[in-house]
């Protein structure tokens, strides 16, 4: 039996629905609200608000779980690949061994961009933040892979076929444009790789190989890089991905929405945060590394200081990707044989956090960001570049929602909202004025 929530108002009720999730979340389906009661829902943040129903990822932030169709993300970062894990994002099943490897070779196929990019890249000035230049160019794409107009394909079969052309297009891309905004920013020749090699060793050779020197594969790195992706591959409706889909509903096309996922993601209170974070674990170290003041500092309300990497619209308990990569850091530092008193400072500052009643009664925990930085850091990747690495792990994830929007036929987003501006006044010409 369908269960109904009911709303009273002005002496009327009306009932609605509840939707179920297969994980029993339970959500008011108001689809039908203004058509019957001329109410709309305010609600900013939509911290209230559910936009779609989407089987790709499942997060419960009391409890601190996050799966990917199914799997746990414990369970993905310590045995599966990036690729096997973007596989299962876009097409929601883990793939057989023949899958994986024709998935390979279709993004192999598609790893040349046209060189006059290169035009383009050479245009902006050495300051520009990386992120801004991975959104134009992925933007730029759209001009040198001309698209169809999906809408006017009929066949459902010839649909799916050219989705998937450009989802491997991306795949194929976004790994060599990633590289070269950091081989330019570097000074570095801007090369293509070698997708044979595995889709994250090439990434890793791309980013790493300098152009006088062999190179030489450390597995340390490209396993970091592997479970680095991973943890950011997807994170159901954040700010980013929601952009994406919005974007996309427009029928704009993949690469446009991904290019504004990007750019959504730079702010620093979502993927900006990495960066963030590191900048200020090194402006505490170079203050003399006295975390209680910094600590004041954000509990104070006339300062803008917030401690970067703590807190989550979600997850009020923890951030499971946090305890895999804080653990991950470790190793890599050890591994590398990197000691690096910004990993002290963390340390201490999410010891004091987690005991200070400011940040337990408001349930602010580490997040994801607030160790990815350190292991970037350590594998000598600028710090402007770790938000662009964070893209380059979330572009399946975002591909699967603009795949599942489309699918599911959402329409056009376009929220509404309540006027609380000037009601009709006469115009008062110039001289007037
Ligand atoms: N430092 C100090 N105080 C904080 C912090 C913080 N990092 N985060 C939240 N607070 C306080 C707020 O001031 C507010 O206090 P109040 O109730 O006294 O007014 C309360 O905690 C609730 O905070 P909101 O901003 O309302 O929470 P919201 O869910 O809107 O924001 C967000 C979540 C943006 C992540 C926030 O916690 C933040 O700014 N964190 C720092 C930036 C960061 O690490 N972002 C990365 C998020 S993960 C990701 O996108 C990959």
């Amino acid at each position: 039996m369908v269960k109904l929530a009911k709303l009273s108002y002005d002496g009327n009720s009306v009932k609605f629905p509840l939707v179920e999730g297969t994980e029993n979340e339970l959500g008011i389906d108001i689809k039908a609200l203004r058509a019957a009661t001329n109410l709309i829902t305010l609600d900013p943040g939509f911290k209230n608000t559910g936009s779609c129903q989407s089987a790709i990822t499942f997060l419960d932030g009391e409890n601190g779980v996050l799966r990917y169709r199914g799997y746990s993300i414990e369970d993905l970062a310590n045995n599966a690949s990036f690729l096997e894990v973007s596989y299962l994002l876009i097409f929601g099943e883990l793939p057989n061994k023949n899958q994986l490897n024709k998935f390979l070779s279709d993004i192999q196929e598609n790893a040349i961009i046209d060189e006059d990019l290169k035009k383009i890249l050479d245009t902006f000035p050495k300051a520009a933040h990386p992120m801004g230049i991975l959104s134009s160019l992925t933007s730029a794409l759209i001009a040198f892979n001309p698209l169809k107009k999906i809408s006017l394909i009929k066949d459902e079969v010839e649909i799916q076929n050219y989705e998937y052309g450009l989802i491997v297009k991306l795949l194929a891309k976004i790994p060599i444009l990633v590289s070269w905004v950091h081989r330019k920013r570097s000074g570095l020749s801007l090369d293509y790789g070698n997708y044979n090699l595995g889709y994250v060793e090439n990434i890793t050779k791309m980013m790493f190989q300098k152009p006088h020197q062999d190179y030489f594969q450390n597995d340390i790195v490209v396993s970091a890089m592997n479970k680095l992706l991973i943890l950011h591959a997807d994170h159901e409706q954040n700010c980013s991905t929601s952009t994406v889909r919005i974007v996309g509903s427009s029928e704009a096309s993949l690469f446009a929405s991904v290019s504004a996922g990007i750019s959504a993601l730079w702010g620093r209170l979502h993927g900006g945060a990495n960066q963030a974070v590191l900048d200020m674990l090194e402006a505490i170290n170079n203050d003399g590394g006295d975390t209680k003041k910094f600590m004041l500092k954000a509990k104070d309300k006339n300062d803008s200081f917030r401690l970067m990497g703590f807190g989550h619209r979600v997850y009020k308990n923890f951030d499971p990707r946090a305890k895999i990569i804080k653990v991950t850091a470790h190793e890599v530092l050890n591994d590398l044989g990197i000691k690096d008193p910004i990993l002290d400072i963390a340390k201490s500052l999410e010891k004091e956090a987690l005991s200070d009643p400011y940040f337990t009664t408001r349930r602010l925990y580490p997040n994801v960001d607030f160790y990815s930085g350190i292991i970037y850091k350590a594998l000598k990747i600028p710090k402007e570049m770790f938000t662009v690495m964070f893209a380059l792990g979330r572009v399946p994830g975002w591909i699967a929602h603009w795949k599942e929007m489309r699918l599911n036929k959402e329409p056009i987003g376009r929220p509404r909202q309540i006027y609380v501006g000037e009601n009709q006044r006469p115009f008062v010409s110039l001289n007037k004025r």
